[in-house]
């Protein structure tokens, strides 16, 4: 038994998540984990919504509401769009919690008194008509680097460079038009150098394990690695825990500092609400344990370098030594897994000039099942993709009802129809031999893949299955042998039956649902496949808030298990709706047009 922390990156709370959103960080990691809970691992997901920084105060102004009022309607909602994606969270909650601030704040102590973090003058923007600060988000500018004209001042998203607005050329504020004045102002600043080595030999551990353009890209990281600034001049965030900053409200921890934390301490939450509140440890402070973390390729930077860079400070494991805090010793990420960009019918997703689907449309009008296979199939696991309409339902009349439901449909309904419960074999020739046993086989082969995050690879592999069933089927046509052979048309059935089963086990990962609905077909009860709940919790009586949990512990195992005999069969509900074609033009319909820009 493995102990595995699933890390989901921690989706802002400034607006509703798309399929975009959804294909990088959420579908892989909970395809992950329920393979890796069905091997018999413990699996520890967590994860919440990111509800400080710019991106949340950017959006409140918009919508005229304040930055809490804007990070608790979108927290709802967010967890909401997962709970119904079937995202099996051991905890999901938010970075706004009493909980989540000491966590981070103890955080940022240990890493001051370790010598890993300095206070230093900085150049601020000011707006010159407000006299407040303009965050790094709201300045636009050339692009140093690679020239692109609407480079923002805390990255390029071109380049995907880190930027400091100061760095922009002709920068400009995104709100007024107004050039910013910059102004020096005190902040606090991560000693990114003094990880040099360390990084660099984590990162060498990799080699051959992780995807190679994560790791690649973290490798070219390190050599510019400068001092980074991780306070802000805001009044949104994790106040910074010192003397004379403490009350100041003016001075927050920057929101990727805070966020990054909340892998940790939504872990520490979860353990005090399960009544163990030391529980958390395990996964944390035990060497052996692993943690995988899952992302889009845009959030490479934070997983791959300034969290395991507060992590190693935090452990006094840096170039300056130090000892690690009341929390002990941290592990570091085992992988980073992050996944490329999707786009939508060739363009860049984008909620103002609506190319978009939300998740919540989606599933008011398609299956579950059917976005989450499309996302393993077909997702941008190693390299930018496009989501198009007909390929989405292409795949679903095509792959998922007329392979697999059609298997189960055919399968089932004929057992049904003739014997009425599942059959047993009577003599295997050596064709059904061979079937099953390379049937069975696919569990090492699947399993292999799903645990190193190949999903395309692990899905195809269990397509196969389906499609050598089918084909058995199909050859063998047991409705030829109802009078002529009937002992031999009942083995056939048998077999049929337990590579439907076995599919089933092998999809479960992928297609939950479904999976839990060809269990009952055959005969099973209760919960095979886990469903996460949503739960409204509180901290000590304060004010309450949705968290995504569940208990996992359904019946879903990870391997070939034989079915039974005399088990009664009635005849199936399809597992699938085939999609008219004019759901293509419908929802391109839907799509905002094409910009000359
Ligand atoms: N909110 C960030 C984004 O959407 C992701 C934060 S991941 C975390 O890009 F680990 F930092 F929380
Ligand atoms: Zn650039």
């Amino acid at each position: 038994m493995r102990r595995i922390l699933s890390a989901p990156a921690w989706p802002y709370a400034n607006g509703p998540r798309h399929i975009g959103h959804v294909s990088g960080f959420a579908l892989p990691c909970d395809m992950f984990s329920r393979y890796q809970r069905m091997a018999g691992n413990k699996v520890l997901m967590v994860s919440g919504t990111d509800e400080h920084g710019t991106p949340i105060l950017v959006q409140a102004d918009a919508e005229g509401v304040s930055p809490r009022a804007l990070a608790d309607r979108y927290n709802r909602v967010i967890a909401d769009d997962l709970t119904c994606l079937g995202m099996t969270y051991d905890l999901f909650t938010r970075t706004t919690t009493r909980n989540h601030y000491a966590v981070a704040q103890e955080m940022f102590v240990r890493l001051l008194e370790n010598g890993y973090i300095f206070p230093r003058t900085a150049l601020g923007a000011i707006s010159p008509s407000t006299g407040r600060t303009l965050p790094d988000r709201y300045i636009e500018g050339i692009c140093p680097i690679c020239g692109y004209p609407h480079a923002r001042g805390d990255q390029c998203d071109n380049c995907g460079n880190q930027l400091d607005p100061a760095d922009l050329i002709d920068p400009r504020s995104r709100i007024n038009g107004e050039t910013p004045i910059f102004k020096e102002t005190e902040h606090y600043f991560l000693d990114l150098p003094a990880f040099a080595d360390a990084l660099g030999s984590w990162l060498q551990s990799k080699a051959g394990q992780w995807r190679p353009n994560v790791l690649n890209f973290s490798l070219n990281l390190l050599d510019d690695l400068q001092p980074r600034a991780i306070t802000r001049d805001l009044d949104w965030g994790v106040p910074v825990p010192l003397d004379g900053w403490r009350d100041r409200p003016d001075k927050r921890i920057y929101v990727w500092f805070d966020a990054v934390i909340g892998y940790l301490s939504a872990s520490v939450e979860w353990a005090r609400r399960s009544g163990d509140p030391d529980a958390w440890r395990a996964w944390w402070n035990d060497p052996d344990a692993e943690s995988y973390y899952f992302m889009g390729k845009d959030n490479i930077v934070f997983h791959a370098e300034i969290w395991p860079a507060m992590l190693l400070g935090y452990n006094g494991e840096g170039g300056k030594g130090g000892t690690p805090g009341r929390l002990g010793r941290l592990n570091l990420p085992t992988e980073v897994v992050s996944s490329e960009y999707l786009t939508m019918e060739g363009r860049k997703f984008s909620s103002s000039r609506a190319v978009v689907i939300y998740v919540r449309d989606f599933l008011a009008r398609y299956d579950v099942d059917a976005l989450r296979y499309y996302v393993a199939i077909a997702g941008p696991e190693n390299t930018d993709t496009d989501f198009t309409w007909s390929e989405f339902v292409r795949r679903n009349n095509d792959e998922l009802v007329a392979t697999w439901g059609n298997l189960v449909n055919r399968v089932v309904s004929f057992a049904a129809r003739t014997a009425g419960e599942i059959p047993a074999a009577g003599l295997l020739t050596d064709l059904d031999r061979d079937l099953l046993d390379r049937s069975a086989a696919a569990f090492a082969v699947v399993g292999e893949h799903l645990g190193a995050s190949r999903f395309k690879f692990a899905i195809t592999e269990a397509m196969r299955t389906v499609a050598e069933a089918n084909k058995y089927f199909s050859e063998q046509a047991p409705w030829n042998l109802r009078r002529s052979d009937p002992d031999r048309m009942r083995t056939v059935l048998h077999v049929a039956l337990q590579l439907v089963d076995d599919a089933k086990t092998l999809l479960t990962p992928f297609l939950p649902r479904s999976s839990q609905q060809v269990y009952q077909m055959l005969g099973g009860s209760g919960t095979w496949s886990d469903m996460p709940r949503i739960e409204e919790v509180d901290e000590d009586g304060g004010p309450s808030y949705p968290v995504i949990t569940g208990s996992y512990d359904g019946a879903a195992r990870w391997y070939s298990r034989p079915i039974r005999p005399g088990t009664p069969l009635a005849p199936p509900a399809p597992l699938f709706a085939k999609l008219d074609s004019a759901v293509v033009d419908e929802e391109l319909a839907r799509l905002g047009a094409p910009h000359a820009s």
